[in-house]
């Protein structure tokens, strides 16, 4: 995409936000509660779905309830690197051209932040914290810093983006989880078409000023590919459903052929994106 290409969208995509935006805080009816009779997530969106490992109804609807929980939780927590990050670069030299739209993106993720964090309050009292196996970033120096950031924000989207399109349409699920998924999913659609040209210019400019570390970089990316695919595995979501050896659960869960196949089609959209525009040599392999 031209320069002025990028600086027509990022205008179309300023004018998108404003013309939708809404008040968070009045957009939803939350209901006074929901049922636990419930799927609150539809069972082929369960970890062990696929897997024989779990057959017992009873479970799989609390696994079901606990892994919208850890969902969501994960929303609130890449959300809030997310903010950071973004705070720390915009109105700087670096991110002129973007400060327009980062306002758009950063009061859109804190809309997010808060009606996630909002469901599992409401519903459940409590969030799950952070998976404490996040993938540390060392200094790659800023050129690099900011493509990682922007990669990592993308995965991010991009795995979230795969359920909430999805559940966003699923009457099957009570009403106020769904809104949730399509109103995550509408916003989203414009913080995807940003991130892929933004990590475009980035990665332009991190090969003019230091391509030594293009492998290195690569190697970090997949990682946190990895790293992300077992956050929605969390062991503490198999205690809560009372599963029975949720550790083992899990394990064979998390490495079995046909979630195998899962993981690739979660993330085959950002990974096909990461071949393409020469960020990744090879594809990332689930
Ligand atoms: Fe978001
Ligand atoms: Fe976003």
């Amino acid at each position: 995409m031209s320069e002025s290409n990028f600086t027509e969208m990022l205008s179309r995509l300023s004018e998108k936000s404003r013309v939708d935006f809404y008040n968070p805080y009045t957009k939803f009816a939350w209901p006074d509660e929901v049922s636990e009779g419930d799927w609150w997530m539809n069972p082929q969106y369960i970890s062990v779905h696929n897997t024989g490992i779990i057959e017992e109804e009873k479970t799989l609807k609390a696994l079901a309830r606990y892994e919208t929980l850890n969902l969501f939780s994960l929303h609130v927590h890449g959300i809030r690197e997310l903010m950071i990050e973004v705070a720390q670069r915009i109105h700087t030299p670096d991110f002129a051209d973007y400060n327009e739209y980062l306002h758009h993106f950063v009061g859109e993720e804190n809309a997010h932040m808060w009606f996630f964090a909002e469901f599992c309050y409401r519903y459940i009292g409590r969030i799950y914290p952070e998976p404490a196996s996040i993938p540390g970033r060392a200094g790659y120096g800023d050129v690099w810093d900011d493509l990682v950031i922007f990669a990592r924000i993308l995965i991010f989207e991009e795995i979230f983006d795969y359920f909430n399109s999805r559940m966003g349409k699923d009457s099957t699920i009570p009403e106020i989880v769904q809104q949730i998924h399509a109103a995550h999913h509408h916003d989203e659609s414009r913080h995807v078409a940003f991130g892929k040209q933004l990590l475009q210019r980035l990665h332009e400019r991190a090969c003019d000023t230091s391509p030594q570390r293009k492998e290195e970089i690569e190697r970090y990316v997949k990682e946190y590919m990895t790293y992300s695919i077992r956050s929605l595995y969390n062991p503490q979501a198999f205690r809560d459903a009372q599963v029975d050896k949720p550790l083992e659960v899990r394990r064979a869960a998390m490495t079995h052929p046909a979630r195998r196949e899962f993981h690739s089609k979660v993330m085959a959209r950002v990974n096909k994106f990461f071949v393409s525009t020469g960020i990744f040599a090879t594809a990332w392999e689930a």
